[in-house]
């Protein structure tokens, strides 16, 4: 492994150039990949690097010598690239959600594992200062392991017009929670721990240009006891997608509400102790500093082995959690219990 470690972006849609640029901190950009090759292009030019860019990931893997790879391409090929990169013996970090299905988790997971290589699955959310201090907030000392949280996950989605891209391919995106519920059941799990139980139901039809529903209902049960909902609509006018999402929760010892604007985040907490509530402001979102903390954890990871803040495993779990709430929708809301592939559990598979 030489000094700078050598990272290939593959995937340079909307959102690669912007991570790419978080990487350059760490690392160089040796590599660019996507099949609509301007794209690789323009963020090779972005980044102001001088790396070659590829049409097809399975040529880049062939020609260059790589510490590892940022997959910030779509969803239903992060396992294919995943996969590949492994079997060349690079490092992978993935962005969430990690794949459609939890089957397909699994195959990335076990081709890490046979090829001694990491998988970092980029689930920031938890790691954005206000939530983070949410997190934080269920210190014994504080507020006390969660009881029971609420997210009204309403939001606007008409300026992103995705109707007619992948992400409305539920066998593409991984269904309407990967862009409808992803970032906050996944903080779910970081506030409460493994989920054992969830339901799920779908409403009507709120935006009848999305293929999939996209009103959604869903509750998880923690192996803690805690009890966690999320409700889900795409065309709710008074909310963008920033500002969705604010959780409200009830803990041992008292209580928070998140309250998401555009440029800052309010959190009020209480102790059932106290007369009045906690205010903090933040007046940056966070963005930055998750980015940032997410890829220097995965550059030492590699560089000294050092436990990283995120792993596959959030990922996989985020993804499974998903899968079950479209289970127990299709069922009429009955529940369904994790984990959902027990036989896809065992180490004998690997
Ligand atoms: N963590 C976050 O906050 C965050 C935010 C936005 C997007 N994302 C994730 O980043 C990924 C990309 O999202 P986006 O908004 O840029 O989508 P996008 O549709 O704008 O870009 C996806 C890109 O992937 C490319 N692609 C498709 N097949 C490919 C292949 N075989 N090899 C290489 N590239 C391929 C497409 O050509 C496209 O340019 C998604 O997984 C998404 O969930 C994460």
């Amino acid at each position: 492994m030489g000094a700078k470690l050598r990272f290939a972006l593959i995937g340079c849609g909307d959102f690669g150039a912007g991570f790419g640029r978080r990487a350059l901190a760490v690392a160089d950009i040796v590599a660019l990949c996507d099949p609509i090759l301007e794209r690789a292009e323009a963020a090779a030019k972005q980044l102001g690097v001088g790396a070659p860019t590829y049409a097809d990931y399975r040529d880049l893997l062939a020609q260059e010598e790589l510490d590892a790879v940022l997959i910030t391409a779509a969803n239903f090929v992060h396992a294919e690239i995943t996969v590949a990169a492994a079997e060349a013996g690079a490092h992978v970090y993935c962005e969430k959600a990690m794949a459609p299905t939890v089957a397909a988790c699994w195959e990335m997971v076990r081709a890490c594992q046979r090829n001694n290589v990491k998988l970092m699955i980029g689930h920031k959310r938890r790691l954005r200062p206000p939530w983070a201090r949410m997190i934080e907030l269920t210190d014994d000392d504080l507020l006390g392991k969660p009881l029971s949280i609420t997210v009204a996950e309403y939001m606007d989605m008409r300026p992103y017009n995705m109707y007619e891209t992948w992400w409305a391919d539920p066998e593409l995106s991984g269904g309407p929670l990967a862009w409808l519920g992803v970032h906050v059941i996944d903080w779910f799990g970081a506030m409460c721990g493994p989920a054992s139980r969830v339901w799920g139901m779908y409403g009507l039809q709120n935006d009848s240009r999305w293929p999939t529903p996209d009103v959604i209902n869903a509750t998880f049960e923690f192996k803690s006891g805690a009890l966690a909902s999320l409700n889900g609509s795409s065309l709710f006018p008074l909310h963008t997608f920033r500002q969705a999402q604010g959780p409200i929760g009830q803990c041992e010892h008292g209580g928070f509400k998140l309250i998401p604007e555009m440029e800052y985040i309010d959190l009020y907490w209480q102790r059932d102790d106290e007369a009045q509530p906690h205010h903090e402001r933040f007046d940056d979102l966070g963005f930055d500093h998750a980015f940032r903390l997410e890829i220097s954890d995965f550059a030492r990871w590699i560089l000294e082995d050092r436990p990283p803040c995120l792993t596959w495993v959030e990922g996989l779990r985020c993804v499974e959690m998903m899968e079950a709430v479209y289970r127990s929708a299709e069922k009429g809301g009955l529940p369904v219990d994790l984990p959902l592939y027990p036989e896809l559990e065992q180490p004998s598979k690997l």
